[in-house]
């Protein structure tokens, strides 16, 4: 049987929508990963999940929660994780984790991000549609 890592038991339950490796362009002035960058590969990441769930497009209408917790650097090869926090009517919130794998790559990754955002199902003018339309 397989050992679970520490990582392994915290995203049972959540999904890997996307995984990446950060470059030099992307790092800011401390040498560290840029939070920019890094918001954009969860905004990324969140409507992945969000157009599964409203089976077409989604906008983003909020960042309602995001805190970096470690910093990620340069190659280190990061994972983000999504789940579904709630949906509403017209709306989706979505909880993402990004994990960051150290290199030289060891077995267990840190979790570097923790971001709650809000998606809304959109239809083809750009207006919110209901969930349950599909
Ligand atoms: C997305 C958009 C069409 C929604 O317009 P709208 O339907 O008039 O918006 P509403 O205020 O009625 O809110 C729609 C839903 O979002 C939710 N919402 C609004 N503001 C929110 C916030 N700050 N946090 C969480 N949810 C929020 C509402 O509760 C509602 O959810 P529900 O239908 O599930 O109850 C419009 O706001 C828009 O075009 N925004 C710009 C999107 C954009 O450019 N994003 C960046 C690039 S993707």
């Amino acid at each position: 049987m397989p050992i679970l890592t520490k990582h392994d038991k915290e995203v049972k339950e959540k999904e890997l929508v996307l995984r990446i490796m950060p470059m030099p362009s992307d790092s800011n002035i401390n040498g560290h990963i840029f939070g920019g960058w890094i918001m954009s590969q969860i905004d990324i990441a969140g409507s992945i999940l969000a157009a599964k769930i409203a089976a077409g497009k989604v906008a983003t209408i909020a960042v309602n929660s995001i805190q970096f917790k470690d910093p990620i650097l340069v190659g280190d090869l990061i994972s983000l994780y999504a789940s579904i926090v709630r949906t509403g009517n017209t709306s989706i919130t979505v909880s993402i984790d990004v994990y960051s794998q150290k290199r030289p790559f060891q077995n267990d990754s840190v979790k570097a991000v923790e971001a709650k955002l809000t998606y809304v199902a959109i239809d083809k003018q750009g207006n919110s549609r209901p969930l349950t339309s599909l």
